[in-house]
């Protein structure tokens, strides 16, 4: 049973929220059991509606369904595309069979090419605006923004003028499905930012820099945002500035709010011996009173690097340990840090690396050689032959607190 919602937000502007808990692997890559919501809009005026983005093409036919809860099809005048990643995409050309091709599409001309491309739809009466131009219909202002590489070329925003509603594209979206629509409650809040976080992390954070640009280019508008609607998760009606501030603060590899220390380790072990000594460096790190994540690639578990990218993004210290496997680095470990090295380039992060080898190591070359190539220094190499000895135990353990202190 697929669910989905349509609520007024505020007078005339309808979010179409439809639940996403079938996907395991967003993009085919990113492991979400929490799910995630594909978040369309509509403003209706006395001239027609507009109708800003849409869901996955899977679900069309109950995004039809939805658009019909507020107008009838052939009274959507407009639809306006802040991206065309098919999630938002991918139900076009559904809707644009049931409307007869009747409303005319508005957006950038990136998202004009890529339409064509991803979805071929015939896109000769696509209207390409302008930064800053403003659509009118009835009595209501509808300003569009460029805000490219949030996180695709083709990306922008458009500004409710009248309303003060900013829809924001995938900017500012979050995975899973929260219990509510808005932020009115801080404990749906405080449970939705880790997803956010991981949201941002897995999708936007290798535009990362791109965050900064677009809300200075907002705030140089001067305008005033009541609601942040964005593509997926809580639309932002009490307290706007929460997502804002904390997409700020990933962007530069910082926690959002007041928050102790966190240390991230993630170790992919073949036989145990690099597992040992990053357990026991984790029992540290726990006992003086550091919040400490734990991932693991082993012969028992194999963790979701979504995860591992979603929880690193705003740790105080990274620790990665590998074995070297076949003269080079234990796979996983190899494409979680080239995954890193893409997401978090130009971070300033501590890094650290324990790994162990057999006949030669090198892993610890290869790691050292990938992070440094990302702009991302690695602050220690702790290395030892086979199994640890109770020496490099303790080492390790001092090397690290002394890292985070
Ligand atoms: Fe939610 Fe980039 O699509």
């Amino acid at each position: 049973m697929v669910k989905y919602l349509v609520r007024e937000l505020i007078k005339d502007v309808y979010l179409l929220r439809l639940d996403d808990v079938r996907t395991k692997y967003f993009e085919g890559l990113w492991y979400i059991p929490e799910g995630v919501t594909y978040n369309a809009y509509l403003v209706t005026t006395e001239e027609g509606a507009v109708l800003l983005d849409g869901w996955r093409g899977n679900y069309s036919e109950e995004f039809i369904e939805a658009v019909k809860e507020v107008t009838d099809l052939k009274d959507i005048k407009y639809v306006i595309i802040h991206h065309t990643e098919p999630d938002h995409s991918g139900s076009l050309p559904k809707l644009i069979e049931a409307t007869g091709g009747a409303s005319k599409l508005l957006g950038t001309a990136m998202a004009k090419n890529l339409l064509n491309a991803l979805l071929g739809i015939d896109v000769s009466g696509f209207k390409v605006l302008k930064d800053g131009e403003v659509i009118k219909l009835g009595s209501k202002s509808l300003k569009f923004i460029y805000t490219p590489w949030l996180h695709w070329p083709d990306t922008a925003m458009t500004y409710y003028v009248e309303g003060k509603v900013l829809f924001t594209g995938d900017a500012f979206g979050g995975y899973s499905t929260p219990p509510s629509i808005t932020d009115d409650n801080p404990e749906v809040v405080r449970k939705y930012l880790p997803y956010a976080r991981k949201y941002f992390a897995n999708i936007v954070a290798t535009y990362k820099q791109h965050v900064p640009k677009a809300v200075s280019k907002l705030n140089s508008l001067g305008i005033e945002v009541k609601v942040i609607a964005p593509l997926h998760g809580l639309v932002w009606v009490k307290d706007p500035s929460i997502i804002i501030n904390a997409y700020l603060s990933w962007s530069e590899g910082r926690k959002y709010g007041d928050v102790g220390k966190k240390v991230v380790i993630t170790y992919g072990s073949m036989y145990g011996d690099v597992a040992k000594v990053c357990e026991e460096v984790a029992k540290e790190l726990s006992s003086a009173g550091i919040e400490v994540k734990v991932f693991r690639f082993d012969s028992m578990v194999q963790d979701p690097i979504s995860e591992v990218i979603g929880e690193s993004i705003d740790a105080d210290l990274i620790v990665i340990g590998a074995s070297t496997y076949d003269a080079g680095t234990f796979p996983p470990t190899d494409y979680l840090v080239r995954v890193i090295s893409k997401k978090f380039r130009g971070l300033r992060k501590s890094i650290a690396i324990i790994t162990s080898y057999g006949w030669g190591s090198v892993a610890d070359r290869e790691l050292s050689k990938l992070l440094s190539e990302a702009g991302l220094e690695v602050a220690k190499v702790i290395k030892y032959r086979g199994k640890p000895t109770k020496e490099v135990i303790e080492g390790a353990k001092k090397e690290l607190i002394n890292l985070i202190k």
